[in-house]
């Protein structure tokens, strides 16, 4: 398929459906993908707490691209282009690691944290060393959590900073630190993997140890009381009055949405637990339990569950047209020891077990509609935000104009609602 008929495929998928197979199973679609979405929207890379001293790094990877994102100075963090400027090598190969200076295993090139030459033997005195930095790709730190845009000029941020970022602000998750962190690979195109984390129809059926506790699972759970309820002693708490949800379609720009919104817990639960009981002390400025939890997400493809005690991310990426992965930090107060504090198993176990059976639903939904017979069908109330999803990621796929023909334009800042 050419991107003018993967254009006109999008344009003509009915409404409220599931998505027409090809664009699960088509090799050129998955490379639009990458295109039109993931080099063009914020994606979460990690937490400021993995690279805490000057001169920490971590590797960020995705489809072709690699990233070295590394702490140059006390509060700034470069998002390198891990590609050397003599032929092209990956300068750093370790997952991760520390130093003053990267240097390229291969002919020895040397970069120090803002990308900049330092050395390079046996080559000219005149060698124009400046033009040969490494390349740099857009990095924001929002609330601690480090998101990256490899689009030369990405839609800004500045909206969620301000606003997601106030909301957030009583979390001190600049503070906080990664207690654990997994990743979920599975054998699933990724929008199967978003769809899926974008509905809790399946809640009831799938997660047991969720439903116990979250209202989101049940539909008769979600009375307008309740939630009235838990905004009045999440504010008592010291959390945001504001609450603004949901802007997944009105984005402020192109992979620059946000939103952030409450629910209540239920049964007697206080956070996401084997028994709903506190797994870390409270997080920031929280000062009580107040009976809910706080849904946020950044970009369309990083979801997060805050809890006032811990908050788990959900950061999607495709690794392949038929393999996704799920990265999933924990993130507990700066200052909590493990083993005094909070205890990893306990802190991690209901998300464990709760994506470890998203994992096996994906897959088997992927095996579904690789299948000859996948006939798209219709979606439920409860899936209205898969919804969202399955209309924006249409719409931006069914995008002609732009300089490559390939949604590149400017009209995309403005995404339909
Ligand atoms: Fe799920």
């Amino acid at each position: 398929m050419t991107p003018i008929e993967i254009s006109r495929l999008a344009a003509q998928q009915p409404d409220n459906r599931a998505l027409d197979p090809a664009f699960y199973t088509s090799e050129a679609v998955y490379r639009q993908d990458i295109e039109r979405i993931f080099m063009r929207c914020w994606l979460y890379a990690g937490h400021i707490s993995e690279i805490p001293r000057v001169g920490d790094w971590f590797l960020y990877e995705l489809d072709r691209e690699s990233v070295i994102v590394i702490r140059a100075a006390k509060d700034r963090v470069n998002a390198l282009v891990n590609v050397c400027r003599h032929r092209g090598s990956r300068v750093c190969v370790e997952p991760k690691g520390r130093g003053k200076r990267l240097t390229c295993r291969y002919h020895g090139w040397t970069y120090d944290a803002e990308g900049a030459l330092k050395a390079a033997a046996h080559m000219p005195e005149d060698l124009d060393r400046d033009a040969l930095g490494l390349r740099q790709v857009q990095c924001e730190v929002l609330a601690g959590m480090i998101y990256l845009n490899f689009a030369e000029d990405p839609a800004p941020l500045a909206e969620a900073q301000r606003e997601l970022g106030a909301c957030l602000a009583p979390y001190a998750l600049d503070q906080a630190k990664v207690a654990h962190r997994q990743s979920y690979p599975m054998k699933a195109n990724w929008k199967l993997a978003v769809e899926n984390y974008c509905e809790c129809y399946h809640c009831a059926p799938a997660h047991p140890e969720y439903s116990r506790g979250h209202a989101l699972a049940d539909p008769d759970e979600k009375h307008e009381a309740a939630y009235a309820r838990v905004h009045e002693r999440a504010v008592a708490c010291g959390l945001s009055p504001a609450q603004p949800d949901r802007k997944y379609l009105d984005a402020p720009g192109f992979g620059a949405g946000y939103g952030y919104s409450r629910y209540p817990l239920i049964r007697g639960h206080v956070t996401g637990s084997r028994d709903g009981q506190p797994v870390a002390p409270l997080l920031g400025r929280i000062t009580d339990y107040f009976g809910g939890c706080t849904d946020f997400e950044v970009g369309p493809v990083t979801f997060a569950l805050a809890y006032p005690d811990h908050v788990v991310i959900y950061a999607f990426k495709p690794l392949d047209r038929d393999h996704a992965d799920c990265d999933i930090p924990w993130l507990v107060r700066g200052d909590a020891e493990e083993g005094e504090d909070y205890d990893a198993a306990a802190l991690t176990w209901l998300w464990d077990v709760t994506t470890e059976a998203d994992k096996r639903i994906i897959e088997r939904n992927a095996q579904g509609v690789n299948s000859r017979f996948y006939v798209p069908g219709p979606l439920s109330d409860m899936e209205y935000y898969t919804l969202a999803f399955l209309q924006w990621y249409l719409d931006v796929m069914s995008r002609t104009e732009g300089p490559e023909g390939a949604g590149a334009s400017p009209s995309l800042g403005v995404v339909a609602s």
